[in-house]
């Protein structure tokens, strides 16, 4: 009878644990949009962003503090969901998977929307728009994209890894890639490998291209753009409930004039 009754218990338990096991697999598969799935205290649910703050004025380092566009929309946001915002640093390399997987909740990183990351995350509607534009030195030869491409040229390309410059280079130069662009894990680094002479020019997205030439001395960005794009964030594909809460969120704020006026706090008009 005993052993009966053991068994009994130890079946319930098993069950009991196995039921635990599945809650809290749903919970996490939600990318910890419950609060529950990532152990917050607090009473507010939290809205983890991953981003990448080498990349302003979207987003960068004012002493501990990341700061910029895609922070203030994100905190509008949060505000408005009554959810509690999270900033993760990561590798800009790392966003798309670190979203997938549902380690964080989104990605707002200045990010372009493309044809293929469509394939791996959601995106939101766009937010703001960049441009890939071209630093040189102050004297280079380099006048256009046009020079970079051109046959028989060899000048060497830095951009930062996985960005829309890194792919779009990368495609038009073909063959050519791979002897001639660097890869650098921030635009930082890209730029001052052009300040050393390192590369001859850099890929990147047109404010923080900006920034990064306002800090340095000897360095210009050429007059003609490279590609034009759309930033939005992204999103795992199964979490819509999130997203659409977002993006409705989102919505409201560029209807009412508040996206496009945290921008100007940010980007002056020329
Ligand atoms: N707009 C470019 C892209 O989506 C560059 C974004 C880089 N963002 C960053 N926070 N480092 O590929």
């Amino acid at each position: 009878m005993k052993k009966f009754l053991a068994l009994i218990l130890a079946v319930a338990m098993i069950a009991s644990v196995s039921m635990l096991a599945a809650c809290s697999g749903s919970g996490d598969s939600k990318s910890g949009s419950g609060k529950d799935a990532k152990g917050d205290s607090s009473d507010k649910e939290k809205l983890t962003m991953a981003t990448n703050a080498y990349f302003p004025p979207y987003e960068y380092y004012e002493g501990e503090d990341i700061v910029g566009i895609d922070v203030d929309v994100a905190k509008a946001i949060a505000e408005k969901l009554g959810m509690e915002l999270e900033i993760v640093d990561i590798e800009f390399d790392s966003i798309i998977a670190g979203v997938q997987t549902g380690k964080y909740d989104m990605g707002m990183a200045g990010m372009t929307v493309t044809e293929e990351r469509k394939q791996s995350v959601d995106f939101s509607d766009s937010y703001a728009t960049g441009i890939q534009s071209i630093i040189v030195k102050e004297d280079s030869a380099i006048t256009s994209i046009d020079d970079i491409l051109a046959d028989g040229a060899e000048y060497k390309i830095g951009v930062q890894l996985s960005t829309t410059g890194d792919i779009y280079i990368t495609e038009d130069l073909g063959d050519a890639a791979a002897s001639r662009v660097t890869e650098f894990q921030t635009g930082n680094d890209a730029v001052a490998a052009l300040a050393s002479g390192k590369v001859d020019a850099v890929i990147i997205d047109n404010e923080p291209a900006k920034s990064y030439v306002s800090a340095a001395s000897g360095l210009k960005i050429l007059d003609t753009e490279y590609v034009a794009e759309d930033y939005a964030i992204c999103f795992s594909k199964d979490n819509t409930e999130l997203k659409d809460k977002v993006n409705g969120a989102l919505k409201e704020l560029i209807a009412d004039g508040t996206v496009q006026k945290i921008i100007d706090g940010y980007i002056k008009a020329e």
